[in-house]
This record gives C-alpha cells, structure tokens and sequence, in this order.
C-alpha cells in the first residue's frame, strides 16, 4: 500500500491531530477537577480507543489506573447493530472505583448503551463515559455522556484509532472515508 493510495481513500480531513490535542487537553483539565481525591480508572474500549487512550492519559498530570475492554458489535462493514459480544473483559475488579469509560466514537449508541448496562452491576463508586467523537444525527438511543470531543456528521471516519476493515488506524488526522472504499 502507497501513501498516495491512502489519500485517495479520503475525501476530506474532518479534525486535525492538532486539533484533537488541544481538546484532549481541555477535557485532561475538566477531568482532573471533577475527580479530585478521587480513584480514577480509565476504561479503554479496544482497539478504536488505543489512541484516544495513550494521548489522554498522558495529558491528565494525576494518579490513574487504566484497563481495557474489547466488545465487538455485530454488523456489518459500517453499521453496528447492537448486538455486542465480550472478547477481552476487565482485569479490574470495579468495586470503589471511579470508572471512566474511553471510547472513539460513538455512532447508534447501541455499543456503549451496552456496555453501561453492564458496567452497572459490578459496583462502581460511579461510571462516566467519555467518547472523543459522536454523530448526533446517527443516534439510535441515547446514552448518557459526560465528555465529548467533536460533535460529527454522520459519515464514515477513520483515522486516530478509527478504522475500516482494520485499516486507516495510524492516520493522525480523523478523515472522512470516501465512499468508494466501501460501496
Ligand atoms: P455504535 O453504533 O454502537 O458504534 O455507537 C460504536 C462503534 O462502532 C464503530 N464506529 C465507527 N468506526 N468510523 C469507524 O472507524 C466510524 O465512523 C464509526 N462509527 C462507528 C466504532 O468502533 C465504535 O466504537
Ligand atoms: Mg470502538
């Protein structure tokens, strides 16, 4: 694979690295002072979250703890349909923590709807969840988020984590997949 096939597989670039820096940074400083004296564990959900995980850990100048979940949702190529399977659990046991759930993006809201449910009888002191993109208009339930990155349209996106058919992951950029590569 060439470089110059890459960008042809994209149609714009939708949120710049630097961009994403920035606002990890302004969640980073909101996230310190609403869990101040408290035991904060991030949950990463795998492999979308890598990258918002490994950028946004490291902006936070805290103690944390991080652990990571892999769920797949069954669907197919860009759809998810909330069907949703664990494949990797924690290794955390919950009970006293403060869990903040790390997620890419959140699409139909199926997957994290889940996950929520499932998180909520493992005795948590509490369950937020921050995802770093969400597509408002693809909302199929709604679930309670209490940092978000970027408000998107609803299109494909790939890049920072974000993948299509487990490419495009190390992108840095978040670009918008062109319809070519999937239709
Ligand atoms: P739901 O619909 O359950 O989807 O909220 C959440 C998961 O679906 C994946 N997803 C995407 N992946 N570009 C991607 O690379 C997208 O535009 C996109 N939309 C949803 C992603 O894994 C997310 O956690
Ligand atoms: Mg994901």
């Amino acid at each position: 694979m060439r470089a110059e096939e890459v960008q042809s597989d994209i149609t714009r670039v939708l949120v710049t690295e630097e961009q994403i820096q920035a606002k990890l940074d302004e969640i980073a400083a909101q996230v310190t002072a609403d869990y101040d004296g408290k035991e904060l564990l991030l949950v990463g959900v795998l492999k979308g979250a890598v990258m918002v995980m490994a950028d946004f850990a490291r902006a936070l100048p805290t103690h944390m703890t991080m652990d990571w979940m892999a769920v797949s949702s069954y669907g197919t190529g860009t759809r998810s349909s909330g069907v949703v399977q664990i494949r990797k659990d924690l290794d955390t046991d919950l009970h006293g923590k403060h869990v903040l759930i790390v997620e890419d993006i959140i699409d139909s809201g199926l997957t994290l709807s889940w996950l929520l449910t499932n998180f909520a009888s493992r005795g948590a002191a509490s369950v937020e969840v921050f995802a770093l993109f969400r597509k408002p208009d693809a909302a199929k339930v709604e679930v309670d988020c209490r940092y978000i990155g970027f408000d998107i349209p609803n299109e494909f996106v790939v890049g920072y984590g974000l993948d299509y058919a487990e490419k495009y992951r190390n992108l840095r950029d978040v670009a918008i997949l062109a319809p070519h590569v999937y239709s």
